[in-house]
């Protein structure tokens, strides 16, 4: 009989925990909010790390917090599944690990240990990190090798490739300084050897901190060394603590989405004016000119043209669509619509296929039919319009009475003459003709005109009179 083990006799691996420290001042960002929150691109620094850690497999996500903890919270709010753990004191790398690990209950298993101010670090190469751990009986560490390794703590890796001991720049001789082997701040340890050992971190140092660098050597002494493992792509473990820093960082994440992105058939012109967040999806033969920013659960279907100088947050284009300076915020744009120069598109704004919101146009929670076109200079908000409308310039929904919104219903084939006012809650009916200037405060049946002006007057041979009048001179008082 062929039967297959029972999980009791399998040892399981235990997937790694993962603890993300964030819970630092932050001084040399000179900031009145957490250093980790924060934006790289769209999203704070904490939660690309804690993108990484997820897509290494890691199966519990502690994030420490202290420091601005409510800010921290509140930036992960909503990721599924990481705990925060309280850092009251902030007493250094090494306690705030000590920490997470006695208040979380980490007892055993790989714990990958991570700083919340690394946002470039990428799942594979934590995924490696781990995998190369699990054969060493003291885990590993990453080190990269900076020209200038100022600020990092320097690695001391001996022949074996285990690392004897890690020296922060603020406690290093000259000699050790000059080493350019650099502390990544990535670690992975054996749940219970960490523990074993965590309690032996003194604050003999420099800075007066429990490091958790200081494990290195702790675990070195007791028979169990960590190997170091140089990671190929410094940058990628590049540590953010000043505004300079920050920019860099952004400029390396949107030049390695910039590149996937020109990979997968986008163009251009200018890779390094366009910023994309992470989960925007762009499709084939779509240009991007430069000063456009893609952001939130945007989606930019085939063959459209975005930018110059356009935002679009949380918005879904179709294909063939030009969207020409254009703000665009919750909004749903479909095929082959025209958009800007200068458009603003609000949230529940959808442009059906083939439509078009011109030059200085604003558009709220409306639908904008098939063909219908908004293009110069009005306002639409709370619309339903059909398709095949013509809004002339300068027209404009009255949604808002100064208490209450109401809704306009536009049918199919209306003209809007130039400057109209349609006065909400009101409806005008298919193929109905508004004359230009109207102020519509009443419902306009299908196929009618609506015409609300008051009557012209018309003086013939007014300026002979008036020139007549002026020799005259005005008369004596
Ligand atoms: C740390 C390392 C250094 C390494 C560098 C990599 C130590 C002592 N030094 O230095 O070797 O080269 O990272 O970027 O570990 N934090 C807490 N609680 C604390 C103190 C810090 O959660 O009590 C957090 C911070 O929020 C930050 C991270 O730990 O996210 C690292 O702290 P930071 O002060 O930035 O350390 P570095 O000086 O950069
Ligand atoms: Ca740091």
């Amino acid at each position: 009989m062929n039967v297959a083990p029972s999980s009791a006799d399998t040892p399981r691996a235990t997937a790694a925990t993962a603890i993300i420290l964030a819970a630092g001042e932050g001084t040399r960002m000179k900031s009145s909010h957490a250093k980790v929150v924060h934006q790289v691109l769209d999203r704070p620094m904490v939660r690309w790390v804690v993108d990484a850690v997820r897509a290494a497999g890691c199966g519990r996500i502690l994030v420490v917090v202290g420091s601005h903890a409510d800010e921290v919270r509140a930036a992960l709010a909503q990721e599924p599944g990481v705990e925060c753990v309280e850092q009251e004191r902030r007493l250094g790398t090494g306690h705030a690990v000590r920490v997470a690990v006695e208040g979380a209950g980490v007892t055993e298993g790989p714990v990958l240990v991570v700083c919340g101010d690394t946002p470039l670090l990428r799942g594979e190469t934590l995924a490696a990190l781990v995998g190369a751990a699990a054969t060493e009986p003291g885990g590993a560490l990453l080190t990269m090798t900076y020209a200038d390794p100022t600020g990092y703590g320097r690695v001391m890796v001996g022949a074996d490739g285990h690392a004897a001991r890690i020296v922060e720049q603020k406690d290093a001789t000259p000699a050790e300084a000059a080493c350019t082997t650099c502390n990544a701040g990535v670690y992975c340890f054996d749940a219970a050897s960490l523990r074993a050992h965590i309690g032996e971190l003194t604050q003999e140092n420099a800075q007066h901190e429990f490091y958790l660098t200081d494990m290195v050597q702790l675990l070195a002494r007791a028979g169990t060394p960590m190997r170091a493992i140089e990671c190929p792509d410094a940058d990628e473990l590049m540590g953010v603590n000043s505004r300079s820093q920050l920019a860099r960082a952004t400029r390396a994440m949107q030049g390695r989405i910039n590149a996937a992105l020109m990979d997968a058939g986008v163009t251009m012109l200018d890779p390094s004016q366009v910023w994309v967040g992470p989960d925007v999806r762009v499709g084939r033969d779509t240009t991007l000119l430069p000063l456009t920013m893609l952001y939130g659960a945007t989606t930019v279907g085939s063959d459209c043209v975005i930018g110059p100088n356009t935002r679009l947050t949380d918005t879904v284009v179709g294909d063939r669509s030009v969207l020409d300076e254009t703000v665009a915020i919750g909004a749903t744009v479909d095929d082959d619509v025209s958009c800007g120069p200068r458009a603003y598109l609000r949230p529940g704004a959808h442009l059906m296929d083939g439509s078009k919101a011109g030059t200085h146009v604003e558009i709220k929670n409306s639908t904008i039919g098939r063909g219908s076109k908004v293009p110069h200079l009005s306002y639409i908000g709370d619309t339903q319009m059909g398709e095949g409308v013509n809004i002339g310039a300068g027209s404009i929904t009255c949604n808002y009475d100064g208490r209450d919104k109401h809704r306009t219903t536009i049918g199919d084939g209306v003209f809007v003459g130039s400057d109209t006012m349609m006065v909400a809650p009101v409806s005008i009916g298919d193929g109905a003709t508004v004359g230009a200037g109207s102020v519509i405060t009443r419902d306009v049946p299908a196929g009618a005109l609506a015409l609300e002006r008051s009557e012209q007057r018309t003086v013939p041979g007014w300026l002979p009179r008036w020139k007549r009048d002026a020799q005259k001179g005005a008369p004596e008082a």
